[in-house]
């Protein structure tokens, strides 16, 4: 597909947190003062992206984190305007920002400025594992802002972290029915990771955290399919889950499916254009927002690095994201995008024990296969 035609997302970084969760590798940092420099930074980063990228009305914007919902309305408000007057947007295109519970009284104002999806950082619905998480919220709090979340706008998201230090799988079905009845049509349930660097990680290292096993992690992701699945929702993806098409996130899918995507913001990605196209783009910003803001003042841009993927490359980033959703690779966009095929013998062996299914058009995981998606996909990583 020609990349003027393909659909585009736009990504929008908002560094900030009131503080900072043990478990996050993010690129975030503590808010104190309001960073008043940094929405003029996005919108002049935002033009600077347009002549490469070429003019195709977006199809979805997502304020990400960090935590944009700590970003003033009429700023949200400015990034919009400045996305519709550079690119436009196609109708009904998804406008999505993640919201920490602890801004609840501030939806209201973020939807008025033209959000209309928000996906809540609910974490937990018990009280002592928001403690131990290091939220600055209770669980009463998380489901207010999920409910006012419902009022203002028509798609909302709950995120769930489950595998957590001393859960049990009983709690943690009678949690996930919890989050599940706050009626929100998209549930996304992660299952907790150690990133290196962070508090948790070291923690663990020393034995002052204790994480359920591998083999109990696989019982909460089965127990958490199950339990979504027998309340009408689709694990379109490992963690996310929609009760309708309708309620499936736009913008994670262009993710997922190889799309382009533009990031602005301190340490944004982006992707663009494919490797039969010249070699698909990759840019990342500076994470450090005073020098991300320095570099768009200085160069028009805040990319620090950006680089043609080879088609090995590309072909492995669309293995990879590509096996985690319930569709599965689509073998021909992969071979259309990179000139390059799946390993038939691998496909053949994985598919004898199950860890597969293929079809002419696809390769998905098997739910069995979705337990060991990134040992699968690092053997798929790799053309024939
Ligand atoms: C980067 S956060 C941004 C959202 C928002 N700041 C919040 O905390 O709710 C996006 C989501 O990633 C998930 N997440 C972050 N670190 C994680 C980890 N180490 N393990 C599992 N989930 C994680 C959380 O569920 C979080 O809602
Ligand atoms: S989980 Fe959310 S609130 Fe916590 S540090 Fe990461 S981005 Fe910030």
């Amino acid at each position: 597909m020609s990349a003027t035609r393909a659909p585009l997302g736009l990504y929008i970084h908002w560094p900030y947190c009131r503080r900072i969760c043990p478990y996050c590798d993010f690129n975030v940092y503590r808010a104190r003062a309001y960073d008043t420099d940094l929405t003029d930074a996005l919108i002049a980063d935002l033009s600077g992206w347009a002549e490469l990228a070429g003019a195709r009305p977006l199809t979805s914007i997502h304020f990400g984190g960090g935590t944009p919902s700590l970003m003033s309305a009429p700023d949200v408000e400015r990034v919009i305007d400045a996305a519709h007057r550079v690119f436009g947007l196609k109708s009904g295109a998804e406008i999505g920002l993640e919201a920490n519970p602890a801004e609840a009284d501030a939806l209201p104002d973020l939807a008025r400025a033209g959000i209309n999806r928000m996906s809540v950082g609910v974490q937990s619905l018990r009280d002592d594992a928001l403690k131990r998480l290091g939220r600055d919220h209770d669980a009463a709090k998380a489901a207010e802002a999920v409910r006012v979340a419902q009022k203002v706008v028509p798609r909302v998201s709950v995120d769930l972290i489950h595998t957590r230090e001393g859960q049990s799988l009983a709690d943690w079905e009678m949690e996930l029915t919890e989050a599940i009845a706050l009626g929100t049509g998209h549930v996304s349930a992660y299952q907790l990771t150690l990133e290196p660097g962070t508090a948790f990680a070291r923690q663990a290292e020393t034995g002052r955290l204790e994480l359920p096993d591998g083999d109990a992690a696989a019982d909460f992701q089965e127990l958490t399919d199950q339990t979504l699945a027998a309340a009408g929702f689709t694990a379109y993806e490992i963690s996310n889950h929609a009760r309708t098409r309708q309620d499936r996130s736009v913008h994670n899918s262009l993710y997922w499916t190889g799309g382009d995507w533009i990031g602005i913001g301190p340490g944004a990605h982006s992707r663009l254009g494919c490797a039969l196209d010249g070699g698909r783009l990759a840019a990342e910003a500076r994470a450090k927002p005073g020098a991300y803001v320095s570099a768009v003042r200085e160069t028009g841009r805040g990319s620090e690095a950006e680089v043609r993927l080879t088609a090995p490359e590309e072909f492995a980033e669309r293995v990879l994201m590509g096996l985690r959703i319930s569709e599965g690779i689509d073998r021909a966009a992969l071979e259309d995008a990179t000139g390059l095929a799946l390993n038939s013998a691998r496909i053949a062996s994985l598919a004898q024990d199950r860890w597969i299914n293929v079809t002419p058009r696809h390769v998905a995981l098997t739910p069995q296969g979705r337990l060991l998606a990134d040992r699968i996909g690092g053997e798929l990583a790799e053309p024939g």
